[in-house]
């Protein structure tokens, strides 16, 4: 048998939603350059749920079908009370909510095709209200009902705050959502399809993948980034920062990637709006911080960013607190999770690799009283 560390390389399943070929990356066959400069982030969950962009009556359907759905259960709001949420990650709430979200889902478990969509509708839906109450709910404030004619970016940005977004801050997130809406058979996405490739259900699906996002390697960067720029303080303190990194062999987060080899193409429309941002703030240090170590590491390690480094400065600059960032992550990234989940049980096999064995040669059971 030969292993393949982490899968490299290694093509898992067919999928018509999403590709990365020669570090271009498409949705559904539309270039996400294309997508994030002129896409709402509801065509693209439509696109990414069938393949096509919506005609106007189509986008006016899901849109309603969101808006509908878009409240939680006040259980969910309940449970969020019932504990101290101060020492409680956003994503371990976020993947809790969810889980217990199936609970009073009647039809979690039915498993035609209609339904799981429906699923997907309501998932798709409640995520952003989830983590907006979650915000909330820990700083002793009352979560806000979604509006029912606001775009998705745009109500979660209210629900956060309870403010009317500015047009500036609603156009930077919609786009933040866009760009991370699917990328091909990332960690998350093949949790997702590993969990219900077992015709587990769709909650199952999207709670194991949120739990995957978790994680600094992937999802969780984002935070991690910030925590860096905040580390590091200020651009005079990048290189020795940075060089000191490199000395202790540890990675430098939101830099790398496992398929792109000349860049992620999404760092750079966020590294646009976090320059557009972060000035608007009054706060360019972030981002000249920013630069600063992309030259740095690309000029010492030939090591571009990735999707999570420049969002970091991005998400600060609207002024979301920092350990939300991997949730917004999620609140875009469950439309691709869904589009995954709902092709997976178009064309179900188990998926069940092998590992080859390397422990004990072996061994004969010897009882308790005669071990060494
Ligand atoms: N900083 C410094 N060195 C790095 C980095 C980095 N961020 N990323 C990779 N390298 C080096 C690594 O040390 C290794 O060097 P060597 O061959 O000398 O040991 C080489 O590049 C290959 O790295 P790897 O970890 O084997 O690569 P991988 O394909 O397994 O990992 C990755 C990909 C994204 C997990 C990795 O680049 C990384 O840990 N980056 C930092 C975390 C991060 O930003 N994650 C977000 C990923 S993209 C969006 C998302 O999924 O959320």
């Amino acid at each position: 048998m030969t292993t393949t560390r982490g899968l490299e390389g290694v093509v898992a399943t067919t999928s018509s939603v999403s590709s990365i070929i020669d570090d271009t990356l498409t949705y559904a066959g539309y270039n996400i350059d294309d997508l994030a400069e002129n896409a709402s982030f509801e065509e693209v969950v439509y696109l990414l749920w069938h393949r096509k962009l919506p005609t106007k009556d189509q986008l006016a359907e899901i849109k309603k079908e969101l808006a509908e759905n878009a409240e939680i259960p006040q259980e969910v709001v309940d449970h969020f009370k019932s504990y101290d949420l101060k020492s409680v990650h956003p994503m371990a709430a976020l993947r809790t909510a969810v889980s217990l979200l199936g609970l009073f889902d009647s039809e979690a478990d039915v498993m035609d095709p209609e339904a799981n969509y429906r699923k997907a509708i309501r998932l798709q839906a409640k995520l952003p209200t989830i983590v907006s109450a979650f915000a909330r709910i820990r700083k002793g404030l009352e979560p806000i009902k979604p509006k029912s004619d606001a775009s998705l970016a745009a109500n979660f940005l209210y629900t956060l705050t309870g403010e009317e977004p500015s047009s500036v801050a609603v156009e930077a997130f919609n786009k933040a959502l866009v760009l991370h809406a699917d990328h091909e058979l990332n960690a998350s996405t093949f949790t997702a399809r590993v969990c219900v490739a077992t015709l587990s259900d769709v909650y199952s699906g999207v709670t194991a993948a949120i739990g995957a996002l978790k994680g600094p390697l992937h999802g969780g960067a984002n935070e991690a980034v910030m925590k860096m720029l905040k580390e590091i303080g200020d651009v005079d303190n990048v290189e020795s920062y940075v060089h000191e990194k490199f000395a202790r062999k540890e990675k430098i987060m939101g830099f790398g990637h496992r398929v792109y080899r000349q860049g992620d193409p999404r760092a750079k429309h966020l590294k646009e709006m976090s320059e557009k941002l972060t000035n608007l703030t009054g706060e360019p240090k972030w981002f000249e911080i920013s630069t600063k170590i992309e030259e740095v590491v690309t000029s010492e390690k030939s090591i571009p960013p990735n999707v999570d480094f420049y969002s970091a400065s991005m998400y600060h600059s609207l002024g979301i607190d920092h350990d939300l960032f991997t949730p917004i992550f999620a609140v875009s990234r469950v439309s691709g999770w869904l589009a995954h989940i709902l092709e997976q049980y178009e064309n179900n096999r188990l998926i069940r690799p092998r590992a080859d064995y390397t422990g004990p040669d072996m061994q004969k059971y010897v009882p308790i009283e005669q071990r060494g």
